[in-house]
């Protein structure tokens, strides 16, 4: 091997030498293993093809006001609207129109119904609870997973009770666990917590369970990273003015993958029946982790900052958005994921459906 490496270097000073020196370093070099056999045309390409996106993988996270007949743009989130029922209702029945299993809901509550403990969250009329009972009547064969977070109820922007500085951790899943009943006693079909405190799925399950909602499911947002990747949801439930300080004392430091897999491992053992990465593409190593790991259903969240930086690029004109978009949610798939939470669900539905994807 060396010297032939010897040799036909020393051939390659004319241009014959240099073809017949290539020819032999290749046959060399391959022997039979020519990977790009398979690549040499779309039908062999689509035969040998690993991964695949199709629109059962999509969840559609939608945004919520209050009052009737609003559909209004949300300026960091070009595409993304915020809507009022009645126009959530018409945007679930187009969803499950174009096959999109579940949507996930997020409310943007009047600022005078949020205090510093987030009570608002225990009204059974709350704008979420209004939500999910409105679209399970009129849409009743799509999913809608709730939210059970504090943030859009607090007045300070956070996800627990705030006292003395410090995010309480117990006192929070108490409220958290009693929301999660009433939301499901609006219909809600799968609980997901986003606030990364300890011990909430346990106390979710038991509430659930001593309600009677056994078959209401709980999707851990099991690892949830203190992440920048959030700036323009907290825009479109109206929390960004609001938030004091940052969320590091709750969520995951994104320099931690072992202590990710330790906290996603107490969620399967307090019950979860799927679990979440949070945000989605910076993080696909945790996806494999969690899948590997844990076997369950996992899903990532592709965040609102992933959405508006390919949206910002395609607008720019720098990148092509639709095959962006559709090679990332293709690349959460490769990374074990069963499906994710992302805005652009209607738009890579339309374009699977066109055999685009
Ligand atoms: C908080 C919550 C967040 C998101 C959904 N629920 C994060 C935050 O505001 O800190 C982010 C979703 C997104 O960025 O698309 N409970």
């Amino acid at each position: 091997m060396g010297d032939t490496l010897r040799n036909t270097a020393a051939g390659k000073n004319t241009a014959a030498g240099l073809a017949a020196a290539a020819a032999s370093d290749v046959d060399e070099i391959t022997g039979h293993r020519r990977m790009r056999r398979t690549r040499v045309a779309d039908w062999s390409r689509r035969l040998t093809r690993e991964t695949r996106l199709t629109v059962d993988d999509l969840i559609w996270p939608v945004f919520i006001v209050p009052g009737t007949s609003i559909t209004e743009p949300i300026d960091a989130m070009p595409g993304v609207n915020r809507m009022s029922v009645d126009h959530a209702v018409e945007a679930a029945r187009m969803a499950a129109d174009l096959g999109i299993p579940a949507l996930a809901t997020f409310p943007n509550v009047e600022m005078d119904k949020r205090d510093e403990a987030g009570s608002h969250v225990l009204d059974p009329e709350n704008l979420i609870n209004q939500a999910t009972r409105a679209i399970k009547k009129a849409v009743p064969n799509i999913g809608i997973i709730t939210d059970v977070a504090l943030d859009p109820f607090t007045s300070h922007g956070h996800d627990g009770i705030l006292r003395d500085g410090e995010i309480v951790n117990d006192e929070t899943v108490r409220a958290i666990a009693a929301a999660a009943v009433h939301q499901a006693d609006a219909g809600a079909d799968i609980i997901s917590p986003s606030d990364m405190m300890d011990g909430r799925i346990g106390a979710i399950r038991r509430a659930l369970d001593a309600a009677g909602h056994h078959n209401v499911s709980i999707m851990s947002y099991a690892t949830k990273f203190a992440s920048a990747c959030y700036g323009p949801y907290r825009e479109a439930i109206g929390t960004s003015g609001l938030l004091k300080g940052d969320k590091r004392t709750y969520y995951l430091d994104p320099s931690n993958a072992m202590e990710a897999i330790r906290d996603a491992g107490l969620d399967v053992e307090e019950g979860a029946d799927m679990l979440m990465v949070k945000p989605g593409l910076p993080y696909l190593d945790i996806c494999r982790a969690l899948k590997d790991a844990y076997g369950l259903p996992t899903f990532a969240y592709q965040v609102s900052g992933e959405y508006s930086m390919i949206k910002a690029g395609a607008a720019a004109g720098y990148i092509d958005g639709e095959r962006i978009m559709m090679e990332t949610l293709l690349a959460f798939k490769r990374a074990g994921c069963d499906g994710i939470l992302t805005y652009f669900a209607p738009e890579a539905a339309r374009l699977i459906a066109k055999g685009l994807g």
